[in-house]
């Protein structure tokens, strides 16, 4: 039985307290939505002032996948909730702490351990639960990826086991790109395992993020919601436009609830997942599955009655939610273009007066030219021409020291 968290005053003892590890433009926008329910925020990240430190009542700056780090800061703060907003997290440590009753961590800490390695997600999809994937096989070396790959056959993908935003990540066309895509991966990966996971590649229509919720029924047991599908265009595995709802026909759509349903009640605990799925015709592929926010459903914060992020803090919290979706609508990207610390934005005026329209700059401390730094929003009558007024806008703001 799940029982709604108890919510008091921030900064006194009868504070409901949430520790963010990672503060990203995600991050951010989760702690907004707690802070609007009077949540305390602690917010976690690698560097200073990250966006999320800039919303919440503290801040730290430790290396999250040192273990014994992540310990003393979580002993030190003594959060009710630990929730993971990026990837590269000691999640081993979260798992003893859990395991010795010492936290509770967003969904569980097993969740966030075996999302954070592309093997351990999807061995457990693909063998345990028997949902659809793309072939696979993992590789240690160069001569295990060489014969990996010949299996698996041309075209394929590889991508380092701990890397994410397509990082490290490579289309092989044939056998000569063998080579090259080893040593891609080992400079893309986040932790140099050496350890590689080779992909049939899948030739989709399109693919989805379903944004899937488990959050607490008026009963009191667990129940599982889904918003309406998000389309994204990926660019060297990286995103670069998501909108709301992708058409699709209703037996794909069914297929891609049931793998979703699926996963996510494997992983179990509270909370909202982005599971990405390929679909060709009927037929649906599982990809692989955040267990929190996602990226491309940016798109919410125009789209739905309730944001991804919205959705997140409430269902953690043991509260209702409301998926609905309110009107099409899409998201692109704004890109820093330029290397540089301190920058400014130009044009933002001209992106709001784009009809429908909305911005989100990250106040990101240092731009890179291919670092996200803010996201145009749209609203429209259908998500065709939202996605073309997101574009629009964004391409309006110009990034400029
Ligand atoms: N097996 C595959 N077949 C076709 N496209 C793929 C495959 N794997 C990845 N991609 C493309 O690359 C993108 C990023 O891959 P993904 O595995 O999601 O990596 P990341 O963890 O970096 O997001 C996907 O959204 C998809 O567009
Ligand atoms: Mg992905």
């Amino acid at each position: 039985m799940i029982t709604p968290r108890r919510l008091g005053t921030p900064l006194s003892p009868s504070a409901t307290r949430i520790m963010l590890l990672g503060s990203g433009e995600l991050g951010k926008e989760v702690i907004i939505s707690l802070q609007r329910l009077g949540v305390e925020v602690i917010a976690v990240d690698r560097y200073p002032n990250a966006p999320g430190h800039q919303v919440a009542h503290r801040a730290h700056v430790i290396d999250m996948t040192d273990g014994a780090a992540l310990a003393a800061l979580i002993e030190q703060e003594q959060p009710d909730l630990v929730v993971p907003e990026i990837e590269a997290i000691a999640t081993e440590t979260l798992v003893a702490l859990e395991a010795a009753g010492k936290l509770t961590c967003i969904p569980t800490a097993r969740a966030a351990a075996l999302t954070m390695n592309r093997e351990g997600i999807r061995r457990l999809a693909a063998e345990t639960l028997g949902v659809p994937t793309s072939p696979y096989r993992f590789a240690s070396s160069l001569a295990e990826l060489e014969e990996a790959s010949a299996h698996i056959g041309f075209p394929c993908m590889v991508k380092p086991i701990m890397s994410s935003s397509g990082k490290g990540q490579s289309k092989l066309d044939s056998a000569a790109d063998v080579k090259a895509a080893w040593d891609y991966a080992a400079s893309g990966s986040r932790v140099d395992s050496g350890r590689v996971i080779v992909e049939g590649f899948v030739d989709f229509d399109y693919e989805i993020t379903l944004l899937t919720v488990r959050s607490r029924a008026a009963d009191g047991t667990i129940e599982t919601q889904f918003c309406e599908p998000i389309g994204h265009l990926q660019v060297h595995g990286d995103y670069v436009e998501s909108w709301q709802p992708q058409r699709m026909n209703p037996v794909a759509l069914a297929r891609s609830r049931e793998i979703a349903a699926k996963v996510t009640a494997d992983l179990g605990g509270l909370g909202l997942f982005g599971v990405e799925l390929f679909v060709k015709g009927d037929e649906v592929w599982f990809s692989e599955v955040s267990p929190r926010p996602h990226d491309t459903g940016m798109v919410t914060m125009a789209s739905q009655v309730q944001s991804e992020f919205e959705i997140h803090a409430k269902a953690i919290l043991g509260l209702p939610v409301n998926v609905a979706l309110r009107t099409p609508a899409a998201s692109a990207v704004i890109y820093g273009q330029l290397d540089a610390a301190g920058i400014a934005f130009e044009g933002v005026a001209e992106a709001l007066a784009v009809p429908g329209t909305d911005i989100r700059l990250f106040g990101k401390p240092e731009s890179f030219a291919r670092r996200r730094m803010g996201v145009a929003l749209a609203s429209a009558a259908d998500a065709d021409s939202a996605r073309q007024l997101a574009r629009e806008a964004a391409a309006k703001v110009k990034p400029v020291r």
